[in-house]
Parts: C-alpha cells; sequence; structure tokens
C-alpha cells in the first residue's frame, strides 16, 4: 500500500544535495514540502540554513505524516492545495501512472485533466505535482524535486516540458539509479520561476550541455556521434508514419479474436515474436488468435507486408519485416510515406536499424533514462541517404542525393 500510494522515502544524502541546492537569498522565505511525509527536506533545511523562515508541508495521507513540530502542516491533496505563495519547494512526488494503483479513482483522474494543463495521455502524479509547485511558487522563486527521468524524453511529458520552458529556467541533474531497490531513473530538477533555457548535467557536477533558449523539446544527452548522424541523416519520420498496434482491450472484445488456435487463425503477435531481424510467426505468447485473411479488420495496415519496431526494449533497437502481414497486439509499425522500398533496400534498411551505429546512437542520446524507444525518439533516428539511394519518390521532402 506504501508504494501504491507513492511512499517513498529519499535517501538522506540526496535529501542534503538537494537542500544545498536551494541556496536561500534572505532569512524569512516561505519553504514548501509537498508530500512531505516525516518532513525531511524541511528538517534538513532547518538544519543547514537555520530556523529563521516559515516552514509549510502538505501531506495527504494521515499514516505518513509525522511532521517536526517547528512545522505548519496540511492534510490535504497538494493537487488542489490553495496556500502560497512560496519562495522555496522541495520534494519528492509521489509517482506512478493515475490510475494504476495509485489510489486515484476515475472521478479524481477526470478532475486533474481537467485542472492540470499539462495533463496529456497516459500523464503520471509526478508531472501534476510539478506543475502545481511551479504555479505555487514567487517570482524568483525556487523549486527543487527529485523526479523520475521520464519527463526528459516521453511524448506524454511534451507539455510539461514546455510550460517549464515557459515559466523559468531549468536546470537538470541525472542521478540514474539513485534509489536502492527501484529500476526508476530520477533526475533532480531546479527550476527558478521567471528564469530561462536549460542545463543538463550528469551527476550534480559534471555539465553536459547548456541551451538558453530552450523551448521545451526533449532533453538528451549530447553524443555527439550521434548528433553528427542527425545532421547527415534523413530522419526515418519523413518517410515512414509511424503508428502504434492494436491495444490489448480493441482486440480482446473484438468478435473474430479467439483464444484458442483453429483453421485460418493465426496468433496474434507481440514484442516476444519480434527479433532483430526476424519475425517469430509461431508462439502465441499473447493467447490470443485472428483471422489471418482479416488482420486487416484491426488496423487496415496489419493488412499489408511492413516494418516493425520494438517498443520497450532497455536501450536497444529491435526491427524486422512483417512479410506476412500478421496482426500484433504490440510494438511500432511503419508505412511508407511515398513509394515503398524495393526489396533489397527494406532488407539493408532492417539490418541497420538492428547494427552497432543505430544502438550507439540511440544508447548516446538517451542512455537508460526510459526503457522505451517512444515515437518520437524513432520519428528522429537518422537515416543514412547512400543507404536510401534517395530519389525524390520516396522522399517526400524532396532532399535527393
Ligand atoms: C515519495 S514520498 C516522499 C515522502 C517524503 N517527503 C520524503 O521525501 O521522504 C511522497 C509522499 O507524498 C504523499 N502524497 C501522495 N499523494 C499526495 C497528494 N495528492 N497530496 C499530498 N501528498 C501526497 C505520500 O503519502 C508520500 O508521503
Amino acid at each position: 500500500m506504501r508504494r501504491a500510494r507513492g511512499q517513498v522515502p529519499t535517501p538522506p544524502e540526496l535529501v542534503a544535495r538537494m537542500v544545498a541546492l536551494a541556496r536561500p537569498w534572505a532569512g524569512g522565505l516561505r519553504v514548501l514540502e509537498p508530500g512531505c511525509g516525516r518532513c525531511p527536506f524541511l528538517r534538513a533545511f532547518r538544519e543547514a540554513y537555520g530556523a529563521g523562515f516559515r516552514f509549510v508541508g502538505v501531506e495527504r495521507f494521515p499514516e505518513a505524516l509525522d511532521p517536526p513540530p517547528f512545522a505548519e502542516v496540511h492534510l490535504a491533496d497538494f493537487l488542489g492545495f490553495q496556500g502560497g505563495p512560496f519562495d522555496l519547494i522541495l520534494a519528492n512526488p509521489p509517482y506512478g501512472a493515475p490510475g494504476a494503483g495509485i489510489g486515484l479513482g476515475e472521478a479524481e483522474r477526470r478532475a486533474y485533466r481537467k485542472r492540470f494543463a499539462t495533463w496529456y495521455g497516459r500523464y503520471n502524479l509526478y508531472g501534476a505535482f510539478l506543475e502545481q509547485g511551479v504555479r505555487l511558487l514567487a517570482p524568483g522563486g525556487v523549486l527543487v524535486y527529485v523526479v523520475p527521468a521520464g519527463w526528459m524524453v516521453l511524448d506524454e511529458f511534451r507539455r510539461l516540458r514546455r510550460f517549464l520552458a515557459l515559466e523559468g529556467g531549468l536546470e537538470v541533474f541525472y542521478l540514474g539509479r539513485a534509489f536502492p531497490g527501484l529500476k526508476v531513473r530520477a533526475t533532480v530538477v531546479r527550476f527558478t520561476k521567471g528564469g530561462r533555457g536549460l542545463k543538463l548535467y550528469q551527476g550534480f557536477e559534471e555539465e553536459l550541455w547548456v541551451d538558453p533558449d530552450w523551448q521545451g523539446g526533449m532533453v538528451r544527452f549530447p553524443h555527439p556521434k550521434a548528433l553528427a548522424l542527425e545532421r547527415e541523416g534523413v530522419p526515418l519520420g519523413e518517410l515512414f508514419e509511424i503508428r502504434f498496434a492494436a491495444r490489448s482491450p480493441e482486440l480482446k472484445r473484438h468478435p473474430l479474436t479467439r483464444t484458442a488456435p483453429g483453421p485460418g487463425l493465426v496468433p496474434v503477435l507481440t514484442g516476444r515474436n519480434l527479433k532483430p531481424g526476424h519475425i517469430d510467426y509461431e508462439t502465441p505468447y499473447s493467447g490470443l488468435f485472428f483471422p489471418k485473411e482479416r488482420a486487416g479488420l484491426l488496423k487496415p495496415f496489419y493488412a499489408r507486408p511492413h516494418l516493425v519496431v520494438g517498443h520497450t526494449r532497455h536501450g536497444k533497437v529491435v526491427a524486422a519485416f512483417d512479410e506476412r502481414a500478421y496482426p500484433w497486439r504490440e510494438e511500432f509499425h511503419l508505412l511508407p510515406k511515398g513509394t515503398p522500398l524495393p526489396e533489397r533496400r527494406m532488407a539493408a534498411l532492417v539490418e541497420y536499424l538492428n547494427g552497432p551505429e543505430v544502438q550507439g546512437y540511440y544508447q548516446g542520446l538517451y542512455r537508460d533514462a526510459v526503457p522505451h524507444l517512444t515515437r518520437s525518439m524513432l520519428e528522429r533516428l537518422p537515416l543514412p541517404r547512400d543507404l536510401l539511394l534517395l530519389r525524390k519518390s520516396v522522399c517526400p521532402n524532396g532532399q535527393s542525393d
């Protein structure tokens, strides 16, 4: 239950590093810890900078609350909290996709979606905590949060990145695995309301990248070889439309779906059927079967042979050509925007996508921040011009050799 409510304590050394980033500029500042629990940030802040501040905590769940006597504490949902403004906000917000076991009912989720401008797609509580924190900050105020790294690159955080870029300046400290026993990759963000631009650090010390004019694009690691490939190649998104497979509920409620094999039926394929350069058409990992000849009823593009690229491969790009045109439950499906590539070119493209250059490109820019390859990452993946033997007919923007 504790984990389900986002109750993961912050390691004391991390609290200390984050408190050091707060750098209070005057006495009497209003300091807030949302999702405070035992209020480790308020306690460490007072120890580091003294008692001459106003300390406020907000916690939703009474059983998590154990505040120090010097703090003014509100037992409330921070996402509806109306106090403030505050000069400094420090937190380790709860995280989890709303609805997925973190105690949010459908009505509450709907209300949050309405209330938060950054709420988008399969959003995450920590995104809403970021937006709410920024809104409660006084001009020039500073927010320091530790949050999962997904916001840097995932498409569902594009509105949040834009919001942060418009509202202030951001310093991002990439920590990787900072919580013992948890797989999640962490970042500390230090946001100054009214500031500008973005600075990316590895850990708390090594400066990797500065963009004084950051507009909210993906925050990627500046890998020189990968960036050179992007400058020289053609983005995959210019040549292919990228679609996602039919979702599980869609498949399960289709009247032609079966849970046992039968005449004319083939397995519905999943990520486990997709291997680098080939597809296992036999193993029914999904436990679902569908008439091969009617695959196009699920998604029209299933009816034609096409390129398939893996979605969750933990730092790897995996691609194969589905020459038999099967039904799928997962993965990205790439449809040519112009004339389809001839067979030999497609084979070379599949080999390239599974090859060391692309693996190096992907790991260089995104490291291990998330286990997924997203649509935006795939759209930007550069394809060498010589591999495509570009002609105007296959390259919609008219680029050619
Ligand atoms: C990751 S824990 C951090 C606890 C403590 N601040 C720390 O750093 O060790 C997140 C905290 O947020 C609380 N919480 C979860 N949802 C909340 C909400 N909507 N409003 C306020 N607090 C919430 C949890 O009960 C938990 O105490």
